[in-house]
């Protein structure tokens, strides 16, 4: 491979801040909130890369948004016939990624998937605007499509049949909670010494581990 010269040379030094072992809070949940606080402006800080994997893994990857986070796990919500949808029904188990680059940080979250109850699904949909919730019964999600007329379609079509009601949840859609059992804090530093923090389960307890950059 011949090197591209202007992408080659794109490089930085980071030099923002350090993160030692010393000012870690003591639980993954706590570090990640700190670390949300100095997100805050960002545009999208919520927006996080998902991968999954086929049972005989082969890996695929999107953004979804974060909708909610605690001890329990890192929760988002999909039309659950998509591909990540189909390959978390065979392989339950993915990765999260924040890229925040412009904080020379990045969490990388690794756990088993489980989906979200129908209750907690249900109250999240009623909670969005009427426009995505329409957005989530026109779409069949990762099929392929003849034009954006058959969608637009599809759409003016279940803005009639929905007129005069609230929209419901479709039952292809709901959320997938990831549940972790490692969680990386990355923060980059000066000569590519990175730091990189680790929370992992370790049978009943969380162990923390500095990994090399
Ligand atoms: C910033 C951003 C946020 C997104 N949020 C979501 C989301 O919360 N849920 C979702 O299903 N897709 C979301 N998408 C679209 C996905 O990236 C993806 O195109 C879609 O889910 C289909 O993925 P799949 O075919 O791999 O299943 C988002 C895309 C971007 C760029």
């Amino acid at each position: 491979m011949t090197p591209d010269r202007a992408l080659a040379d794109l490089r930085r030094d980071y030099a923002r801040a350090g993160l030692a072992e010393a000012d870690l809070a003591p639980t993954w949940t706590e570090q990640l909130a700190r670390w949300f606080v100095d997100a805050a402006g960002l545009v999208e800080p919520n927006a996080v890369v998902l991968a999954t994997a086929t049972a005989d893994g082969a890996p695929s990857a999107r953004t979804v948004l974060l909708k909610a986070c605690d001890a329990h796990g890192f929760v988002v919500f999909t039309n659950l016939t998509s591909r990540k949808g189909r390959e978390v029904a065979e392989n339950p188990r993915a990765t999260l990624l924040f890229p925040w680059v412009e904080l020379e940080r990045q969490v990388v979250v690794e756990g088993a998937v489980e989906q979200v109850d129908r209750a907690e699904t249900e109250a999240y949909f009623r909670s969005r605007p009427r426009g995505s919730q329409i957005g989530a019964w026109v779409s069949r999600q990762s099929q392929v499509v003849a034009g954006r007329e058959v969608l637009e379609a599809r759409q003016a079509e279940l803005e009639q049949r929905f007129a005069r009601q609230d929209v419901p949840v479709p039952d292809f859609w709901g959320g997938l909670r990831v549940v972790p059992t490692a969680v990386e804090f990355w923060q980059g530093r000066a000569s590519r010494l990175h730091d990189r923090l680790r929370y992992r389960l370790d049978g009943p307890t969380w162990v923390v581990e500095r990994l090399a950059p």
